[in-house]
């Protein structure tokens, strides 16, 4: 049996319909905070359990019987690494045999700050004497395609990371990267570094925009805190800080990456940045 944690999240789903095309339903179970948005899941024959990483008395019961387990991390900024923990010493106590952890790249020498929640939880995964496979993924290309409708009103992208160059991949791509590890043999005790085939700078961003919906949007430079300010004014202050940090680190090749691991994982090319803006320009995330 294979239990995937925060299942009704976007990247969980993904996993989910991944998972089952390659096993019957009988052998996945759907771990979620909230099971009234499970309904569906459980209408294609997966059995739903409730696991709420703040709740650790609901993690054990929800493990049990399980061989492998994805932690998909919380989205709970700040109150990850006891969540996280929590899980961990769960699984432990549930005999799952295999936890696989969605990371961040370079989890271990990043100075990306949104790092240090992760780094806690794959030490303490490695400590915890489980096998594990830590799958460190980096951007979403649907971070930066979720503003193209914004910035096509305004004509500009604005950001902080200069030209740096984010080595991003769609959630799906991510996805079939964990259906592999899940459902494959030869991944324990692995630790991949993932990321997009082909890296492109927040300008080349704007660029391929311009050029789809033919209107000319350009890509604007802040300082980091002017940036921060920005975010601010729409996201909780711990989160825009957070982003503003990953972006100004982006400049210097935080969230680049040449390895290829993740083409290599899931045998095929990464999702490419003009066929990331093609399905957000024909079916904007809000419409998802
Ligand atoms: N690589 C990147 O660029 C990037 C970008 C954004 C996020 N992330 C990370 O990747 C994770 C998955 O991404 P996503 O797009 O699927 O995020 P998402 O759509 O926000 O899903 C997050 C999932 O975490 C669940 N969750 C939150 N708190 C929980 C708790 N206390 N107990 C159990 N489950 C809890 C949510 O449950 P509900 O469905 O009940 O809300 C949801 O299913 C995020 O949580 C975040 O850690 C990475």
């Amino acid at each position: 049996m294979i239990v995937i944690t925060g299942a009704t999240g976007q990247l969980g789903r993904l996993i989910i319909d991944g998972l089952l095309k390659k096993l019957p339903a009988s052998e996945i179970i759907a771990a979620v905070r909230t099971p009234e948005k499970a309904t569906d899941l459980a209408e294609r024959g997966v059995e739903v359990r409730t696991a709420d990483y703040s709740r650790p008395e609901t993690l054990v019961s929800a493990f049990q019987g399980v061989t492998k387990l994805l932690l998909i991390s919380s989205n709970e900024l700040g109150k990850r690494e006891m969540q996280h923990k929590a899980a961990i010493d769960a699984a432990k106590a549930a005999g799952v045999r295999i936890v696989a952890y969605t990371s961040i790249l370079r989890a271990d020498t990043t100075p990306v700050e949104l790092a240090k929640e992760h780094l806690v939880t794959e030490l303490h995964l490695r400590s915890s004497g489980l096998a594990f496979i830590m799958l460190r993924n980096g951007w979403y290309i649907e971070n930066h395609t979720a503003a193209i409708a914004s910035s096509l009103e305004q004509g500009t992208f604005i950001g902080a990371s200069g030209d740096g160059r984010y080595a991003a991949a769609t959630r799906a791509d991510y996805a079939a990267a964990a259906v592999a590890v899940l459902t494959e043999e030869g991944h324990e005790d692995k630790v991949y570094e993932l990321g997009g085939d082909v890296p492109y700078t927040r300008s080349e961003l704007a660029a391929e925009v311009s050029r789809q919906a033919g209107k000319q949007v350009l890509y604007h430079d802040l300082p980091e805190a002017e940036y921060e300010k920005i975010l601010a004014g729409f996201l909780p202050p711990v989160v825009a800080h957070l982003i503003a940090d990953a972006e100004a680190k982006a400049a210097a090749g935080a969230l680049d990456d040449d390895s290829h691991t993740l083409s290599r994982l899931i045998g095929r090319k990464t999702t490419s940045l003009s066929d990331a803006v093609a399905t957000e320009l024909k079916t904007p995330a809000s419409s998802h």
